[in-house]
């Protein structure tokens, strides 16, 4: 048994946008993920369906299963704002898929769409942050007693831990630190102390990292568009350009992230520039 585990994490595929031909944005992304050498898993850290359908969840689940076909590994999804309990369960069942497509993971009891597996003596816990109706995230006592439940036993290669909603935010931002997880105070006294040697998460649609309790916390950029912090504080605005990370545990440097961008000649060409507030359009006078 291995104590280092490579994971290819995508998140924020938004299938069925209505702006974005998400579906051709995914498929060029895990073809040009094709060269990645030493998977051993496939980790999607949720809003996999942009109306939160099972329709859009079955075009995440097929791609990225049949990506991990191909290579004989796991793949694993967690809910974030844009899905339905309802529609990820009928999907994706307990969200860790073996690479045929059975479901392989252990189901936090209680109606959430958290779960647990074992990749190789690493422990992959999935974390449901959903609030429905709403784009902000919060896990709750009962899942976070969950938690800290499995934690309580550290695994031989150690745990990583997936949700969609950052416990962190960029502080001169006028909107992360509004539709971030809530509860990240608790959850940072989960993970205190324990094996946990990643927070894996997505949801802003860029890149970035920082610390949760000494625990690292890697934010991948999204699949259906990228968030380009480059505007003044108050707008925010969306271009193209697909990509996710590579994330290395267990070496010397661990973790280890890079990121993959996909082979886009729209890359950076933008979706959408709003008010970051209040969500409305913004006339374009960054240019
Ligand atoms: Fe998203």
């Amino acid at each position: 048994m291995t104590d280092r585990h490579r994971i290819l994490h995508l998140s924020d595929t938004h299938l069925r946008h209505p702006a974005v031909d998400a579906e051709a944005a995914l498929a060029g992304l895990l073809h040009d993920a094709r060269h990645v050498p030493a998977l051993d898993l496939v980790v999607v850290s949720g809003d996999l369906a942009d109306d939160g359908s099972a329709e859009g969840c079955a075009g995440v689940r097929d791609q990225v299963g049949r990506f991990c076909a191909e290579r004989g590994i796991p793949h694993v999804y967690c809910t974030g704002n844009h899905d339905t309990r309802a529609a990820f369960t009928e999907v994706f069942g307990s969200g860790h898929l073996a690479a045929d497509g059975t479901d392989r993971g252990q189901a936090m009891p209680g109606g959430t769409c958290a779960a647990v597996s074992h990749v190789g003596g690493l422990r992959v816990i999935t974390l449901d942050s959903l609030v429905p109706g709403e784009v902000h995230g919060e896990l709750g006592p009962a899942q976070l007693a969950w938690l800290r439940q499995v934690l309580a036993e550290p695994a031989p290669a150690g745990s990583v831990v997936v949700l969609h909603h950052p416990p962190l935010a960029v502080p001169t931002s006028l909107i992360m630190d509004r539709v971030n997880l809530r509860d990240g105070a608790a959850l940072a006294a989960a993970v205190r102390g324990s094996d946990v040697r990643a927070i894996l998460c997505g949801h802003f649609h860029l890149q970035l990292s920082g610390l949760l309790a000494g625990v690292p916390v890697w934010v991948t950029p999204g699949v259906v568009t990228r968030i380009d912090l480059s505007t003044p504080p108050r707008l925010e605005r969306a271009v193209l350009g697909a990509a996710a990370t590579v994330v290395d545990l267990g070496g010397p440097a661990s973790p280890l992230c890079h990121v993959l961008h996909a082979r886009d000649p729209r890359a950076g060409e933008q979706v959408y520039l709003v008010d970051a507030v209040s969500g409305q359009g913004a006339a374009d006078e960054t240019s």
